[in-house]
């Protein structure tokens, strides 16, 4: 089975939660792994010969996380060979503004260490900071689970 790894840095459970859920919908096809980015070093990246990768990107200060963002720019520096397959998700409390993924897209365009990226994004609202999320977030998921198997594919 082909490896797809979705990583976060969640605090409040949020986009672990979403993350899971993504993982559940692509675990028939695909052997999937689910972590918190403390967990792993770009080492880990370079040896895992992963088919896919999928991220999610928490909203702080009306940016994309850049914590996240950091780590992917160091990922370019590791990795022998590129990933085939990258695609993002993103948790947020505020209503959503583009310009709040700008920064992200900024950092995937640079990134020379994936080959192909997924164009849609997930946007999940959740009810402030700390959640959970707003109602519809599942019907949101089933549908990214669905064009990330048409991507995958
Ligand atoms: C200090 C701080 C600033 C935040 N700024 C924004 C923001 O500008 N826009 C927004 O939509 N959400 C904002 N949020 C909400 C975060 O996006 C939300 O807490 C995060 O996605 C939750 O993810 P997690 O549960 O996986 O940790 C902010 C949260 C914190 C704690």
């Amino acid at each position: 089975m082909k490896k797809i790894w979705i990583i976060h840095s969640s605090d409040y459970g949020n986009s672990e939660t979403v993350a899971n859920k993504i993982a559940d919908g692509l675990k028939d096809t695909y052997e999937v792994r689910v972590e918190h980015l403390k967990n792993l070093t770009p080492e880990d990246f370079a040896k895992a010969d992963l088919y896919g990768l999928i991220v999610a990107v928490r909203i702080f200060q009306f940016r994309s996380d850049k914590t996240i963002r950091n780590f992917l720019t160091g990922l370019n520096e590791v990795m022998g060979k590129p990933i085939p397959k990258f695609a993002y998700f993103s948790t947020h409390a505020l209503k959503w503004k583009k310009f709040f993924i700008r920064g992200m897209k900024k950092t995937v365009s640079k990134l020379g260490c994936v080959e192909e990226v997924c164009t849609d994004i997930l946007e999940i609202r959740l009810q402030g900071a700390k959640g959970p999320a707003r109602d519809g977030a599942d019907e949101k998921i089933e549908k990214f689970v669905s064009t990330l198997k048409e991507f995958m594919s």
